[in-house]
């Protein structure tokens, strides 16, 4: 077909009213096959579920319902084999397909679109992909959450500063620092897995946006199509995009996770740190610095937060105006979602990369942790215990035993038990043993603390989670 022609077949599917086409603009602004082509294979699902429910139903015949799935099958072919001729005088990938299918089977073609509208197909096929994206971006953040447990595994007892306000502030694990991450991914799943429950809800034979006088199963197409039921409502049906929405938002929160463990590899990698060293894999050099290896992975995993969380923002901003039903308003819900989709499978592979491909520093980890009186709570704490002293008080005699310290240029560790006693009495050479990083952490022993035992517990729990696929 040349394109004029492909423009009177647009136009003969819609078109009994008009007298002339559209203007070259009209065209370019309206198509959207240029990305909706991505939904060709749920959209020829969702044709074939379609006309499977209208044969059943004695809406077409046999006959008709065979050159039709017969068609769709070449069609989808031809699409996968990459020489379908898309057109964007056909607008959409769904009068792309329709269009096609005429040119292969005849007249029979048109009889497929009864009982049905493009509101409730683009519906249906968007609700598809969304569902096979969250059901791949699962996958992947499985395999980020198995590369983090074995690195926490592998580090449940190696020491490192724990910070807050970036100021060191008391020993933890590498382990246990890798565990906080497996929670927040796991979160992520789990918000996915909800999401994906909502999503799962069959629109189709919404038809335009009042349903149909055609006697249809919707409950047969939504099982087909692997739904746990049809939409309650058709005017819901046609004009809802939270499954869109709740894909995006999911992502977005993920995303800030992604960057945040992003973050810290920037600074965990800078010279001033050295906790960890990334690959050749995962860097690149300078064109003039020699010396310099560039976390550019994490960096750009960073960077791309951002249009994930602008890709939301865009879809919210586009539906909240909207009145019922479909406005077409709509059609530029896919962009967004795609690019979210694509941004989030490339950032989280990246980061299982950096994660598992990472060297942890251990001896530079020790050294710091051992800086900036992160042991100072520990002496406080032992004056409560040993010395049954009020805590605010504890806090008190800690603080001025950092000054001493702090004053003397050295560490807690260093001050001689007279120093300590000219400031509490009370102090034995028993309490100088808590001073130790491997005593400070091996202490917290509290649930969900940062001792070694407790760590590994953690990671022996995680992976049972894992195993289970608990979300
Ligand atoms: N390409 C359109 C979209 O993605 C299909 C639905 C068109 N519906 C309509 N009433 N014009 O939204």
């Amino acid at each position: 077909m040349t394109d004029t022609d492909k423009t009177k077949a647009a136009s003969s599917m819609w078109g009994g009213r008009f007298a002339g086409g559209p203007a070259a603009i009209m065209q370019r602004i309206n198509a959207s096959i240029d990305f909706d082509r991505r939904l060709y294979a749920q959209d020829i699902r969702g044709s074939k579920a379609h006309c499977r429910m209208l044969v059943k139903q004695q809406i077409l015949t046999g006959a008709d319902g065979a050159l039709i799935q017969d068609g769709l099958d070449k069609v989808l072919a031809e699409i996968e084999a990459g020489n379908f001729p898309f057109s964007h005088a056909l607008e959409d990938i769904h009068m792309n397909v329709e269009s096609r299918l005429a040119e292969l089977i005849g007249e029979a073609a048109g009889r497929l679109h009864t009982a049905r509208s493009r509101n409730d197909q683009v519906a249906t096929d968007f609700r598809l992909w969304v569902r096979d994206a969250v059901d791949g971006m699962d996958g992947a953040l499985r395999e980020l959450v198995a590369a983090l447990l074995d690195r926490a595994d592998e580090h449940a007892a190696t020491v490192m500063p724990g910070f807050t306000h970036l100021q060191t502030a008391q020993p933890v694990t590498f382990g246990h620092h890798m565990m906080a991450y497996v929670e927040m991914i796991s979160r992520d799943r789990s918000r996915l897995a909800d999401a994906r429950t909502r999503l799962n809800e069959c629109p189709l034979g919404s038809a335009a946006l009042a349903g149909t006088s055609f006697p249809i199963d919707r409950e047969a197409t939504a099982a087909e199509l692997g739904f746990a039921r049809p939409m309650r409502n058709s005017l819901d049906g046609v004009s809802d995009r939270d499954f869109a929405l709740e894909f995006m938002s999911a992502s977005a929160i993920c995303a800030v996770h992604l960057s945040r463990l992003a973050e810290e590899l920037v600074i965990w990698t800078s010279s001033q740190f050295r906790f960890v060293t990334l690959s050749d894999a995962f860097t690149t050099g300078s064109s003039i610095m020699p010396q310099k290896r560039n976390p550019d992975a994490a960096e750009l995993i960073r960077a791309k937060t951002g249009r994930v969380i602008g890709d939301l923002n865009a879809l919210l901003i586009v539906m909240k105006g909207l009145p019922l039903a479909y406005s077409k308003d709509m059609q530029d819900d896919k962009e967004p979602v795609f690019e979210v989709a694509d941004t989030m499978e490339l950032a989280i592979a990246a980061m299982t990369g950096m994660v598992r491909d990472m060297k942890v520093n251990v001896e530079v980890l020790r050294a710091a942790a051992g800086a900036g009186y992160a042991t100072a709570t520990d002496i406080a704490d032992w004056c409560v215990r040993a010395l049954k002293m009020p805590f605010r008080r504890a806090h008190h005699v800690a603080g001025s035993l950092v000054k001493l310290a702090e004053g003397k240029g050295c560490g807690l560790e260093d001050l001689t038990l007279a120093e300590m006693q000219a400031i509490e009495p009370g102090i034995t050479e028993e309490a100088r043993a808590v001073l130790t990083v491997d005593s400070s952490v091996a202490a917290r022993t509290s649930l969900g603390g940062t001792a070694p035992a407790r760590v590994r517990d953690a990671v022996v729990a995680a992976r049972q989670r894992l195993k289970e696929d608990v979300k």
